[in-house]
C-alpha cells in the first residue's frame, strides 16, 4: 500500500473532540499488567532475552501512560512496519487541523485519531521489543470471553442446524424471517466488545434469541427490507447468479460467532454464493478480531463437546476450504483514516470492497469511520455522512456506543436526549442501516 499524498480539503470537517476517556489510560493499565504476568512464558520460550524484551515494553507502556495521562504531544512512530510512514504522514495532517504552533496533543487531537493511535502504540512498545514482538496483549481476554458465551453459542448452532434441517420447506417469506432473525442476533452481538469494558469480561451469557421481540423497539434504523431486497435477488436468481457478501468483522468472541452463523445460513438458504471477511492485522480496540482469532474460533468450534456446534465447525472449515468463504487482510482496516479516503489511501481494497453485492459493516468503530465521527445532526442521511463512500450497497450492523448517529427520523435524537442522557453510548440501541451506491 502507497503512502497518500496530504489528504485533500474534502476530508475536513467538524470531528468529534473529547478528552481522553477513562477507559483509555485503563486499558494500558491492563497492557501493562498482562505483559508482567506472561513473564514466565516469554523466560520460558525465549530464557533471558524474554525478560529482557519483557522490561522493555514495561518501560514503553508505562512512558505512553504518562504522555498520556499529562497530554504530551502525539509523537510519530519509530517502528520500521508497512503502515509506520501512513502513520507518521496522518500526524502532519493533524498537524494541519491546528492553527500555526500547536502540535496534535492527547488531549486536543480528534478522539478518533487519538484512540486509534494508542492500539498502534501497544503495537510499536511490542515490535521494538523482540522477541516478544507477537505477542497478542489481548488474547487472554478474547479466549477467555469465547468461553464465558459459550452456552449462547451452543443456542445459537443449535438454531442454525434446525433451521438448515427444514430449509427446504420454507417459503420466500418464512426465509426473509429466519435471516432477519440472524441479522438482529449479530446486531445484539455487537454489544458484546471489550474496549467499552475496558478489557472487563463482557462476555454473551444467555441466548439472545429468545430476546429479540422485545429488543426490536431498541432498533432506531431498521434499513433490513433494503438488505433483503439484495439477499432475495440470488434466491431469485438463476442459477448461474452470483451475490457476493462481504462482512467487515468486529469483536472476537461471541459476536464473531454470530457473524459465521449469519453467513453459514446466507449461504445455505441460497441468499450468497460467496461470503468474504475483513479481519485487522494486529490486536485493536481490545476485542476485533484478527485472523488469529478467526482461525483459533474455527478450531474451537470445531474441537467443542457439542454436537451441534462442532457441525457448524466442520462447515465453516469445508466452506474456507471450497473458497465459499474467503478471509481478507489489510492494514487500512487499522490505520486512523475515515473511509471516505479509502479510495485514495487504499485503492486496492476499494476495489474489492466494489466485487461485492453487499458490504456489512459491523460494530461501532466501523461506524465512527464510516460517518467520520463528525459532529452531525442526527437528521442528516446515511449516505450523506458517508462522503462518497459507496464501493458497494452497504449496511451498518452496530450497536451505539459513541456519540454519532445519523440517519434517524426529526425529532427522535432530541427526545432521547431528553428522556435517556447516555442513549448514545451504552449499546443499548442499536441500527441496522443501508446505503445503497449513490
Ligand atoms: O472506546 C470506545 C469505542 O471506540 C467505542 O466506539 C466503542 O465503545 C468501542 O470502542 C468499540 O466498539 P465496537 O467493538 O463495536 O467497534
Ligand atoms: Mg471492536
Amino acid at each position: 500500500m502507497e503512502a497518500p499524498g496530504p489528504l485533500s480539503a474534502k476530508y475536513e470537517g467538524s470531528f468529534a473532540y473529547y478528552t481522553v476517556k477513562d477507559r483509555m489510560p485503563q486499558i494500558l493499565t491492563k497492557v501493562i499488567d498482562t505483559v508482567h504476568r506472561n513473564k514466565h512464558k516469554f523466560l520460558e520460550a525465549h530464557g533471558e532475552e524474554g525478560i529482557e524484551a519483557e522490561k522493555k515494553a514495561l518501560s514503553f507502556f508505562s512512558k505512553l501512560r504518562n504522555e498520556m495521562q499529562t497530554n504530551k504531544p502525539i509523537l510519530p512512530l519509530s517502528d520500521q512496519l508497512p503502515d509506520t510512514q501512513i502513520w507518521n504522514q496522518y500526524l502532519d495532517y493533524q498537524r494541519t487541523l491546528l492553527s500555526d504552533g500547536d502540535e496534535p496533543s492527547w488531549f486536543r487531537s480528534p478522539w478518533l485519531y487519538v484512540e486509534c493511535y494508542l492500539y498502534r502504540r501497544i503495537q510499536e512498545g511490542l515490535f521494538l521489543s523482540p522477541p516478544i514482538s507477537d505477542f497478542d496483549v489481548f488474547r487472554e481476554v478474547k479466549n477467555e470471553s469465547f468461553f464465558q458465551s459459550q452456552q449462547a453459542m451452543f443456542a445459537l448452532c443449535t438454531h442454525l442446524q434446525e433451521l438448515k434441517g427444514r430449509m427446504n420447506s420454507l417459503s420466500k417469506d418464512k426465509v426473509r424471517d429466519e435471516i432477519y432473525k440472524l441479522v438482529q442476533v449479530s446486531l445484539w452481538g455487537n454489544k458484546c466488545d471489550l474496549s467499552i469494558s475496558g478489557g472487563q469480561n463482557n462476555s454473551q451469557k444467555t441466548s439472545v434469541l429468545a430476546s429479540l421481540e422485545d429488543f426490536k423497539a431498541f432498533i432506531l434504523v431498521d434499513d433490513m427490507t433494503s438488505v433483503w431486497n439484495i439477499l432475495s435477488k440470488n434466491r431469485d436468481g438463476n442459477m448461474e447468479s452470483r451475490t457476493r457478501v462481504d462482512f467487515v468483522l468486529d469483536n472476537a468472541g461471541f459476536e464473531l460467532v454470530t457473524d459465521l452463523v449469519l453467513a453459514d445460513a446466507m449461504l445455505s438458504l441460497n441468499l450468497a454464493t460467496e461470503v468474504h471477511f475483513h479481519g485487522k492485522v494486529m490486536p485493536w480496540y481490545v476485542s476485533d478480531t484478527t485472523k488469529h482469532d478467526f482461525d483459533w474460533t474455527l478450531k474451537q468450534c470445531l474441537a467443542v463437546n457439542h454436537k451441534w456446534m462442532s457441525k457448524c465447525g466442520e462447515t465453516w472449515k469445508e466452506n474456507l476450504k471450497k473458497g465459499r468463504w474467503v478471509y481478507h487482510e489489510h492494514l487500512f482496516w487499522t490505520l486512523p483514516h475515515e473511509y471516505c479516503t479509502m479510495a485514495e489511501v487504499a485503492p486496492d481494497l476499494y476495489t474489492e470492497l466494489q466485487k461485492s453485492d453487499l458490504v456489512l459493516f459491523k460494530g461501532d468503530l466501523n461506524y465512527r469511520k464510516l460517518a467520520g465521527d463528525r459532529r452531525w445532526d442526527f437528521t442528516v442521511p446515511f449516505s450523506q455522512a458517508l462522503r462518497s463512500f459507496h464501493p458497494a450497497p452497504l449496511c451498518s450492523i452496530r450497536t451505539l456506543k459513541a456519540d454519532i448517529q445519523v440517519g434517524l427520523p426529526e425529532g427522535v435524537g432530541e427526545r432521547l436526549t431528553a428522556s435517556e442522557t447516555d442513549w448514545l453510548t451504552t449499546g443499548k440501541y442499536g441500527v441496522i442501516q443501508f446505503s445503497p451506491v449513490v
